[in-house]
């Protein structure tokens, strides 16, 4: 309305500026696009299930992606051995001296220790992998000049959280060596962007599943610790998966988790990375589904996808359980435009070919 009325009375010098604004803006925005399309791109822990998952799909986008891995956790068959460099993140200069040479855009960084149970064991293990590490590649990146990281954070940041679905703004109250390890690095990121303008985005991971489609790739941690994987793995060997705990406060009283799919994670770190090339703020974001599904829900579902019975017991809770774990994920959705493409079933599906590849490969 406004602009119409005042339209016949815009003189002709201001029309002529606000087209050449418009042009030059547009240039801007497509030269920034094309630059976005090739930006160089380091990987750490690009060698595991969530970074190799993430280096497929960023390659296929057309970005330039480096791998660092140093192999302890991850799988050299996960990556292309001309992508992969094999270092610790204890190795600073090395760190700095490869984004340098590698004209490095952007971190995402997986690179970490995952287990909860062993980190209630070896805890030492966690603050030196997961903080120590963390410290030293940001030291690499100021050294380097790269201002701009993703980072690998998770829903344990939350411990047992009060409120369900859980929204990012729920305090800090880690109960486990891990959970306190990814807190740490998120705070000390908030350093970082204060003193040094590097720029990040903390992703809480709620539970990550599934496989690429092709069969790929998929879950390999040894020790297996996780739910679906060793649903699989009772249905091979015969002996019972165990369920810790069925006298939860939920509907069936097993823990009610939110399993959200590796590719939907994957792509959540592309909308991430890009939302920092286009000068975004840095920020924390839960990502997840906003659907819970019970242990005994999820073993229901493998049964009706592999045809299989699955023999399970029945055993005490599992020490640091949280009964229920679901995210609330509006931010990263109103933010990112992110949404989630896969449900409990694709997980569990393409989890189940991927193992049906692998047992294929064995023999
Ligand atoms: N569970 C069983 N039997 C098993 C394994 C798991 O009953 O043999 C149950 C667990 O008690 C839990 C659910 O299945 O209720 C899922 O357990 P996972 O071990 O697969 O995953 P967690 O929920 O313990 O943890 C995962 C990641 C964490 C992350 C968390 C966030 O490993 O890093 O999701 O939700 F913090």
């Amino acid at each position: 309305m406004t602009s119409n009325r005042l339209l016949p009375w815009t003189p002709p010098y201001v029309a002529y500026f606000t087209l050449r604004l418009a042009r030059i803006t547009l240039k801007r925005l497509q030269s920034r696009w094309a630059n976005v399309s090739k930006a160089s791109i380091l990987v750490t822990g690009g060698a595991g299930y969530i970074g190799s998952n993430t280096v497929q799909l960023l390659s296929l986008q057309g970005y330039d992606v480096t791998v660092v891995d140093n192999l302890s956790r991850g799988y050299r068959h996960n990556v292309d051995p001309d992508r992969l460099h094999e270092i610790d993140l204890a190795e600073t200069q090395t760190l700095a001296d490869l984004l340098k040479k590698r004209a490095i855009d952007a971190v995402i960084h997986f690179a970490a220790y995952i287990a909860v149970g062993e980190s209630m064991k070896v805890p030492e293990a966690y603050f030196s992998n997961n903080v120590v590490g963390s410290l030293s590649l940001l030291t690499a990146m100021l050294l380097a000049g790269v201002k701009k990281i993703v980072f690998s954070s998770t829903a344990a940041v939350y411990g047992m959280p009060l409120q369900i679905p859980i929204k990012e703004s729920a305090p800090y109250a880690p109960v486990s060596p891990y959970g306190e390890s990814k807190v740490m690095v998120e705070k000390m990121l908030g350093w970082f962007d204060q003193i040094h303008a590097l720029r990040s985005v903390s992703l809480r991971y709620f539970n990550a599943s599934g496989a690429d489609p092709a069969g790929h790739i998929g879950e390999e941690h040894e020790p297996e610790t996780h739910l679906i994987p060793l649903i699989f793995r009772a249905i091979e060997t015969g002996i019972p998966v165990t369920i810790f705990g069925t006298d939860y406060e939920t509907a069936d009283g097993t823990c009610i988790r939110d399993y959200i799919h590796v590719n939907d994670l994957a792509q959540a770190h592309i909308l991430a990375v890009e939302s920092l090339f286009a000068g975004g703020a840095s920020g924390a974001y839960n990502v997840g589904t906003g659907v819970g599904y019970s242990v005994l829900e999820v073993i229901r579902a493998a049964e009706q996808i592999t045809g299989k019975k699955i023999p399970f017991d029945i055993r005490p809770r599992r020490e640091g359980d949280p009964p229920t774990l679901v995210a609330d994920p509006t931010l990263l959705r109103s933010t990112f435009g992110w949404t989630s493409h896969y449900d409990l079933r694709d997980i569990v599906s393409t989890a189940w070919n991927f193992e049906l590849k692998r047992k294929l490969a064995r023999v």
